[in-house]
């Protein structure tokens, strides 16, 4: 029986990403709908769980992406709603990539540092990866300053992560932040030990100089692949590298993990009806590839 991704967005035209992903994921069928919202999506589920038996629902399986992640939330819940008994598909959401790409950005940096009790920051952090980035990292007990150049912005952004992580164990503190040129993002950083720079393609947040004057980070992670870089010094390439001490990590770097992290979860859609592969489930996958591989 053929496999069949179902292809949810909540943007007009489905992500090209997401279906090369897809194919290079080795799924038979991908049959992709754009605009999709929580009053439109009933059918679609329908035609997901209704064509084939529940021994065979786990030849078909629902991803769900888009630009805009809280209407891919608001999808999932819509989705998993519409199951019921053993008419159910695995779904996978990775809007605008943030769970994939947070995912392995923080798995990198859990490779080198214990995050309990750790202090991380995270310039750009009111974006889609900044603010997986601080969820993920408060949900490990990490004490996360998210920066923006507005703090009204970096507030509401705390405010949601706060909710999303309020049922975790021990969830670190969410301080808001506000800087506008390297030297204010330096002082924000002086005592971190984790530095996630996460601001939209092409925006630098540190000039050269100042990696060095960081003595106390640990790990430094630039997902900005557009020059000049998050991080002046971090190339592009860098994975597990040490510059000034520092063990950095540069958007390629953790590029090639997020790709892997990305097909693997499409593919263990496909091992099962009813696995749900969200913020959570894919940070654990990151944990789990970053852990057999290589540095
Ligand atoms: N390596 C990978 O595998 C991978 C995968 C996906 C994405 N990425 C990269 O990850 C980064 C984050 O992605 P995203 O989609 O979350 O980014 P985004 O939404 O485009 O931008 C993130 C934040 O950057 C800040 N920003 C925008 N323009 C700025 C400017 N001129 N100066 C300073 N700050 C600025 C904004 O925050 P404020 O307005 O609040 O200041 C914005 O919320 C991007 O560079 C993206 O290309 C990498």
């Amino acid at each position: 029986m053929q496999t069949v991704l179902i292809q949810l967005d909540t943007d007009p035209h489905p992500s090209s990403f997401d279906q090369v992903v897809a194919v290079d994921s080795g799924i038979d069928r991908i049959l992709s709908y754009g605009g999709v919202a929580e009053n439109t999506v009933e059918p679609l589920v329908h035609g997901a769980i209704f064509t084939r038996g529940p021994a065979d629902l786990h030849h078909t399986a629902i991803f769900i992406g888009g630009s805009h992640v809280e209407s891919g939330e608001r999808l999932l819940r819509r989705v998993q709603e519409t199951f019921f008994g053993p008419m159910r598909v695995s779904v996978m959401m990775d809007s605008s990539g943030c769970n994939t790409t947070a995912a392995a950005a923080v798995a990198a940096a859990a490779r080198h540092v214990s995050l309990p009790g750790t202090t991380a920051v995270v310039p750009g952090g009111t974006g889609p990866v900044g603010q997986r980035i601080a969820q993920l990292l408060a949900a490990e007990g990490a004490q996360v300053t998210l920066v923006s150049r507005s703090a009204a912005r970096a507030a509401d952004a705390c405010d949601r992560i706060r909710t999303a992580v309020a049922s975790c164990a021990s969830p670190g503190r969410l301080i808001p932040a506000a800087a506008t040129t390297p030297d204010e993002t330096a002082a924000i950083a002086q005592n971190a030990d984790l530095l996630f720079a996460a601001g939209a393609a092409g925006v630098r947040f540190l000039d050269s100089r100042h990696l060095a004057e960081l003595t106390n980070l640990q790990v430094a992670v630039d997902l900005n692949a557009v020059p000049p870089a998050g991080l002046a010094g971090i190339e592009p390439a860098d994975r597990a590298v040490r510059r000034h001490g520092i063990v950095c990590y540069g958007a390629l770097g953790v590029g090639h993990t997020k790709m892997k992290v990305h097909r693997q979860a499409l593919q263990r859609l496909f091992t099962a009806s009813d696995l749900i592969f969200d913020t959570a489930a894919i940070y654990r996958l990151a944990l789990e590839l970053e852990a057999d591989g290589p540095v």
